[in-house]
């Protein structure tokens, strides 16, 4: 049976986000920017471990994926043959009571507004498309719009001939891209979870018409299993498959890796059939031909594409919600009791993997720390800290989900050895300076 949702965990993770510089409201000075955020010096490393654990799985560690990084700024032909200028809305009701704006399809009730509890207040609903639209150079006008893109797919479509011709890849075989993505969300919200301007972590995988089913159950599975692989708990994920009438304009068949958010199951990735429909499409509108030749078979076919489409955000948000932990503990070095937080993250996710702790500020020991510091940057994200007591020190790099503290003390300077701290068990090694980065490969590798 899953666990359930935990409401209060909300609050507890944004306040977290807040005062350990993971995530802030962006221009907050001016009062804040609608639903906008800036990753600061702690959320700006958990994003990029989110992102590079994930290009390591799809790209690093497979020979049939190659990897891209295509614009962002793209011409109306291309949301043309994809079908976004036509498809991609929301439908858009205005409540007549409290002017709130909504999402028809996100309301639980459909003739009650949630703001007022007003029934029967909606306008009719309006298709709203969700692109942000611009111009290219210094005349606003027809002929020079461009299109911030609202997925990263269809730079991998568009590329599909480039990448085939220069990469010696053949079906089945993927591109796998990350980056930034925009879309004027009606209802942007839950922190992080749907914001306007977002990062994706997309991969088509181009296969043989024939053999789709099979790699989109192929995906499915190895989807699933990388969130439980870095330590998000197999209970709090579940596969969805979307019903009919859920389908995106261009899938056959999506489902949904969903993660118990604290207001419910909620999606973090969507892995889709997506069939031959954009190759298809952009062979139509362009005039390229995008099929594929087999010479072993004789065979010639448009592939289909199996997509494995993630938000980064998302996913930075949900290892964060994962990892949160409270427990009951005995002050260290005293004999109290008192609660600290920890950020259990698995020690590829984490924002820095070492901490290094100088007992005092006193120069004898800036020496010594200087000289661990020095040793284990090269290898690994460290922070250095050398304010307030030692047992503070320990809950602040807690509450960063820091695997390890590494403190330098007075004895330190006799033996040449340091403490060692697990952040999960608090329990403390002593370790030769000289043997530390030994020690701590093996753990963080
Ligand atoms: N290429 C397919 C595609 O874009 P999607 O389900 O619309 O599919 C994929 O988006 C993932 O991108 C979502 O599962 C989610 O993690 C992330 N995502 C989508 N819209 C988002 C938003 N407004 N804010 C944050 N993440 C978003």
């Amino acid at each position: 049976m899953s666990p359930a949702p935990d409401p209060s965990l909300f609050d507890k993770v944004v306040n977290l986000c807040k005062r350990r510089g993971f995530v802030f409201p962006s221009a907050e000075i001016y009062g804040g920017f609608r639903s906008t955020y800036d990753y600061g010096p702690v959320g700006v490393l958990l994003l990029r471990n989110v992102k590079e654990a994930w290009w390591r799985s799809m790209v690093q560690l497979r020979h049939d994926v190659v990897g891209l990084d295509a614009a962002i700024l793209s011409p109306p032909a291309i949301w043309e043959a994809s079908g976004h200028l036509q498809n991609f809305t929301d439908p858009l009701v205005d409540c007549r009571n409290c002017r709130e704006r909504f999402r028809l399809d996100k309301l639980d009730d459909s003739d009650e507004c949630p703001n007022c509890h007003a029934k029967g207040s909606f306008t009719e609903a309006r298709q709203f498309n969700l692109m942000f639209k611009t111009y290219a150079g210094p005349v606003e006008g027809a002929g020079n719009e461009v299109y911030l893109r609202p997925e990263t797919a269809q730079g991998m479509f568009v590329n599909f001939k480039n990448v085939l011709e220069t990469s010696r890849k053949r079906p089945p075989f993927g591109i796998a891209q990350i980056g930034k993505s925009f879309r004027n969300e009606i209802t942007p919200g839950n922190f992080v979870f749907r914001t306007r301007e977002f990062e994706q972590m997309e991969m088509e995988y181009f296969v043989s018409p024939d053999e789709a089913g099979q790699w989109y159950e192929y995906w499915c599975d190895e989807r699933l299993q990388w969130y439980v692989d870095l330590g998000i708990p197999a209970d709090q994920l579940r596969l969805r498959a979307h019903g009919e009438n859920e389908l995106s304009h261009y899938s056959v068949a999506t489902s949904d890796v969903e993660f118990l958010f604290p207001w419910g199951w909620d999606e973090l990735e969507g892995v889709a059939n997506r069939t031959d429909y954009d190759l298809s499409q952009h062979a139509k509108m362009s005039g390229e031909s995008l099929d594929f030749f087999d010479p072993a078979s004789g065979e010639r076919f448009i592939p289909y594409v199996i997509e494995p489409a993630a938000g980064a955000t998302r996913t930075a948000m949900a290892f964060l919600m994962a990892a949160y932990d409270e427990e009951e503990v005995a002050r260290e070095g005293q004999g109290q009791g008192e609660t600290r937080t920890v950020l259990r993250f698995h020690h590829r996710i984490a924002p820095y993997k070492v901490a290094v702790l100088p007992l005092s500020k006193k120069p004898e020991l800036q020496e010594p720390a200087n000289v661990v510091l020095g040793l284990l940057q090269p290898h690994f994200m460290c922070d250095y800290d050398e304010t307030q007591a030692i047992g503070r020190r320990y809950r602040r790099q807690d509450e960063l989900g820091t695997p390890y503290c590494v403190t330098i003390d007075f004895e330190t300077l006799d033996d040449r050895a340091v403490t060692v701290r697990d952040r999960d068990s608090m329990a403390q090694d002593r370790v030769p300076i000289d043997a530390l980065l030994d020690h701590l490969a093996p753990k963080l590798s």
